[in-house]
């Protein structure tokens, strides 16, 4: 839709408002309760107090309802006298371009000026990896293995969502994802719980800073609560089977260590849980996060997921699934109005006021932390200095090179050196694509985005000729393939993992040149790259990069980035092998992780990526063998750069648990650290691990810290390190 028709709507809206404003009687005017009053000399739960007295029920259950745009249109006056008569308490937009600056508060005008109570609204927006500016996606993220900097990816992301009005991201996705044909995988941070921690826990502090209430912060939602990567085969939003030991240590931790960190909101999920959809799981909810996590902001439903109750076959109209959502524990119901009939549930006794008080009172809480009372209106509009600064679009493309990993470099054809290339072709179906900002491209924009080609050749070392064609003098081809972005993300799950079959001809078609070959591939997911292994020297992993994709890409190519990145997903030999993950269970038969036709590992490994250099490993040290309980493992390696350029290795720990009250993972990673090495020089890397990180639940689901022996790695991936061996006393 173009802007006049835009302008056009806006208009029309106006003027339906403003004749339903006309016909407004006076004392609604007189009833809006100023809550400035309420705001200045109360602490925050005397105010929630104060207006959760004042609210009717109607006020209370709108509160709980957040209803969103239709498709790309403006949201329709039924909703916008809803929102004038207090009764929303959330706007989802849910398209390409966020509100106008005046019309994201023309609608909170309704609320704060018009309503009885004014009670502000909060805009929800699905915020992932960029607002404006797009980052890599977030799979790619977390092959950095640098928290810094995709929190400060994070921050700029609110920066840039806040300065359009958005309140609440909905995000960091942290569902661990161990197969492949799953299209979200793409969305979270890999296939391991540590990882999906401390990276969710990263954009928890980007998003929300010191002081959430401050300008540029949003709101973040841990997402999508709980177990939803475990949907079977890996097609979305099928049933999961979890046991409860991988609930606990598998899928529930890295929400823990967002809720920790301060997290305001979480989202459930579509799946259900051993027969419990995540929006009527009670267990989960009231007693595992609210309890015992002791979470004090508000649970939303996922889009339609209360409706969805019906669908699983547990709520036989839509008054039970609203009561079965609120009584489990979900605050906030996202896109559907059914909470609207709790009224007839609270009148038949199936809900309290007491859970519909502590919905309200949550809802609030986040929106005074957010300090939207205070601040309900956006200041300026200063998007055109915030949006794609130059700032912003050196920190992507900072992030987007430190995403890529490097999977081969026979020969050493990488980094592309000027003396040996005069001329580069850059070709293939990505080269010149601008679709690389992975599913959730928010408010980014196609034609803000540098493409492969355009970034090689506007980075191309002075000597250096780029065409977009293989020509007798290309002494390199760059061939830019992979997976497109309607490929992966919600409901596009694939069954077959490979590169499409006309690229990877595409590819076979170069080798009649006899030149060396770059592959860069551009994917969401990991991928079965065994079609084309032996039809490119060099495999370098792009994922979708992001705004900045070719002038990143180019840093890596021409070497001023020297690559690090590591995977967080393992990459199979074959959809067959699926699932396939680092930290597997040992069972029986140790040899038995195989088939007869096919090798049980990967094709790449979780924590595998090359650099243009090589890394030694050497001189393990223990401090001491032998730790109490409640002690701690010190532990070091020399790690050296065996090679010609400077480098960063990513230095990994993993534990195994010999002999457990459970059968025990054969490695978990438990730390990392990031060393940058001269050539030649050596540094000793050392990791302090108290047991307490190494506590698990013993067959009763007690937390505890096992004694008994112990292997440790400190490693370059999770198939190749230094091993010791160390043990817990009593
Ligand atoms: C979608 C997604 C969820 C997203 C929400 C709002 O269905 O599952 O991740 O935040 O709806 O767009």
């Amino acid at each position: 839709m173009n802007n006049t028709s835009y302008t056009y709507q806006f208009i029309v809206m106006t003027l339906i408002i403003v004749s339903s404003c006309q016909l407004k009687t006076s004392n609604e005017n007189n009833n809006i309760v100023s809550l400035k009053s309420l705001s200045n000399n109360l602490d925050f739960n005397s105010k929630i107090d104060s207006i959760l007295e004042l609210m009717t029920l109607d006020e209370k259950l709108g509160q709980l309802s957040q209803l969103n745009n239709k498709g790309d249109q403006r949201i329709d006056s039924v909703t916008i006298d809803a929102i004038r008569k207090g009764e929303v308490g959330s706007l989802l937009v849910n398209r390409r371009n966020f509100y106008s600056f005046e019309e994201r508060d023309f609608y909170q005008k309704l609320a704060v000026e018009e309503s009885r109570l004014g009670i502000p609204i909060i805009f929800g927006h699905d915020v992932i990896h960029g607002f404006k500016t797009i980052f890599p996606t977030s799979l790619a993220q977390s092959s950095t293995w640098s928290p810094d900097l995709v929190e400060k990816g994070a921050e700029i992301a609110a920066k840039e969502a806040s300065a359009q009005g958005v309140d609440w991201a909905f995000a960091p996705m942290v569902d661990v994802a161990r197969d492949p044909r799953w299209g979200r995988i793409a969305e979270g941070y890999g296939e391991d719980p540590y990882l999906n921690a401390v990276f969710g826990a990263a954009v928890v502090r980007g998003f929300q800073g010191s002081d959430m209430s401050s300008p540029n912060r949003v709101a973040a939602c841990m997402k999508h609560y709980v177990g939803y990567g475990a949907a079977v085969g890996g097609r979305g939003k099928q049933f999961t089977d979890i046991s409860d030991r991988t609930l606990h240590e598998v899928y529930l931790p890295p929400f823990k260590a967002g809720i920790d960190q301060g997290a305001l909101t979480v989202m459930t999920a579509f799946n259900d849980i051993n027969g419990i959809p995540a929006t009527a799981y009670t267990y989960g909810i009231r007693e595992v996060l609210k309890q015992n996590y002791k979470f004090k902001g508000f649970v939303v439903s996922d889009w339609d997921a209360v409706k969805h109750l019906l669908w699983h076959g547990i709520a036989a109209d839509t008054t039970e699934a609203a009561q079965l959502a609120l009584n489990a524990g979900v605050d906030m119901e996202m896109k559907t109005i059914f909470y609207k009939k709790l009224k007839d549930a609270l009148k038949d006794g199936t809900v309290s006021i007491e859970y519909i008080d502590d919905a309200v009172r949550r809802v609030l809480y986040v929106k005074f932390k957010l300090g939207l009372f205070d601040r309900p209106y956006l200041e300026k509009d200063n998007t055109k200095e915030i949006f794609l600064s130059d700032a912003h679009r050196k920190e992507a493309r900072k992030m987007a090179a430190a995403s890529m990993v490097l999977l081969q470099n026979n020969n050493n054809i990488l980094p592309v050196i000027s003396p040996k290339a005069k001329s580069i072709a850059v070709v293939g179906a990505f080269a010149k694509e601008t679709d690389v900002m992975g599913w959730w491209k928010s408010t980014g924009q196609f034609e803000d985005v540098i493409t492969a080609f355009d970034g090689i050749k506007s980075n191309a070392p002075k000597g250096i000729n780029i065409t977009d064609k293989v020509t007798a003098s290309t002494d390199y081809i760059i061939a830019c393939l992979g997976e497109p972005s309607k490929f992966f993300g919600e409901s596009r799950n694939r069954a077959d993992i490979r590169i499409p079959t006309d690229q990877v001809d595409f590819l076979k078609s170069l080798q009649k040149y006899n030149k060396p070959i770059v592959l860069v591939v551009f994917n969401g997911r990991p991928l079965d790259l065994t079609s084309v292994t032996d039809f490119a020297h060099s495999i370098l992993l792009a994922w979708h990069p992001g705004t900045e994709t070719g002038n990143a890409l180019a840093d890596v190519l021409f070497g001023q980035h020297n690559p690090y990145a590591k995977l967080t997903a393992s990459f199979p030999r074959s959809v067959a092998q699926l699932p396939t993950y680092y930290s597997r269970r040992n069972s029986g038969n140790p040899q038995g992780n195989k088939y007869i036709d096919l090798s049980g590992e990967p094709l790449f490994p979780f924590g595998f990526g090359l650099s243009y250099t090589t890394f030694e490993y050497s001189l393990l040290e223990i401090e001491k063998n032998k730790i109490p309980v409640n002690g701690e493992l010190k532990l070091s390696a020399m790690i050296t750069n065996t090679g010609s350029k400077e480098g960063t290795e990513v230095v990994q720990l993993y534990v195994r648990d010999l002999v457990g009250s459970t059968t025990r993972p054969i490695k978990e990673l438990k730390g990392f650290q990031k060393v940058n090495l001269k050539p030649g020089e050596s540094k000793k890397v050392s990791f302090t691990l108290s047991t307490k990180e190494l506590s698990v639940l013993n067959k009763d689901f007690e937390p505890v810290v096992e004694s008994g022996g112990y292997h440790v790695w400190i490693a370059t991936n999770s198939t190749k390190g230094l091993q010791g061996k160390f043990e817990i006393i009593e």
